[in-house]
């Protein structure tokens, strides 16, 4: 393929779009920080509440894209651990978005055959959120065709500093030594330790942070900023930033090809 056809991606159809992907070349684990709700909301004069309703349209579309595009693992970045400071209000709203998306959304992740998990300190939830996050995970544990996992009142760092508490106790009880501590160690006591890590990040709403998202895990991962808000962050969108992702992967090969002959 020419390096000239590359910049005219945004002209082209999401069928175009599609056709362009590379099977092989997709990532296996994306990430995403759903950011820009409020934003959205304000723009088109609504609640914040209306922006956050909103963005739930574009998660069901990013499952539906993951699962179309064989794409096994989806992680976002639902509620941060910082979120707590926000107005009482707002974080009751999106504790009943959750419950109304959990309570709705069940049977149709069990039709798809999506595995739902969450990641957290999920104890700080209230119990009737709670309790359909734990409904939700159960009567999915057995599918495995995408591996959905919601971060919730979740913090890189206290997924750090919560792995090193589980070590410690380890070590009290006589079963490890400082120099069995290593990072596949770590890795076996951090919340995603079922997971891969993410192959691309995804961040939308113009911030260019992690804000404290996966901060062991994003270690060699591709980020991926856009300015588009994330209630606007739909199929299209998503292929984008797919293409972005195989061409990063494309023109590293080639420099190794080319040095090669
Ligand atoms: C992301 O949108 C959703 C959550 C953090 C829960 P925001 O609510 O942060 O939207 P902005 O950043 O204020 O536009
Ligand atoms: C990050 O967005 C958290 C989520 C998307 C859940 P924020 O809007 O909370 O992040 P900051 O405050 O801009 O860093
Ligand atoms: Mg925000």
């Amino acid at each position: 393929m020419d390096t000239k056809d590359l910049p005219s991606v945004d002209q082209l159809s999401i069928e175009e779009l599609t056709a362009k992907l590379e099977p092989d070349l997709l990532p296996k684990h994306i990430a995403i920080i759903m950011d820009g709700n409020g934003r959205w909301a304000e723009m088109q004069h609504l609640s914040r509440v209306a922006g956050h309703q909103e963005g739930i349209k574009s998660v069901r579309e990013m499952i539906t894209v993951c699962l179309e595009l064989g794409i096994n693992a989806l992680t976002i970045y639902a509620f941060s651990q910082e979120n707590w400071n926000r107005p009482v209000q707002e974080i009751s709203s999106l504790m009943g978005l959750l419950e109304y998306y959990l309570s709705t959304e069940r049977a149709k992740l069990i039709e798809q055959g999506v595995r739902l998990r969450t990641i957290g300190r999920l104890d700080s939830l209230p119990a009737s959120a709670l309790q359909w996050v734990r409904t939700a995970e159960q009567e999915t544990s057995h599918l495995d065709r995408l591996h959905l996992t919601v971060a919730l009142s979740y913090g890189g760092r206290a997924e750090i500093v919560d792995a090193v508490r589980e070590l410690l106790h380890e070590a009290q009880d006589g079963n490890l030594r400082p120099d069995d501590v290593d990072e596949s160690r770590i890795q076996q006591y951090l919340y995603t330790h079922e997971l891969p890590d993410p192959d691309l990040l995804i961040r939308t709403s113009g911030e260019t942070r992690i804000s404290n998202f996966l901060l062991w895990q994003l270690a060699y991962t591709e980020l991926y900023f856009t300015p588009t808000l994330w209630p606007d962050f739909r199929r299209r969108e998503l292929l984008l930033a797919l293409l972005e992702y195989q061409r990063r992967e494309r023109r590293f090969g080639r420099v190794l090809s080319t040095v090669s002959t």
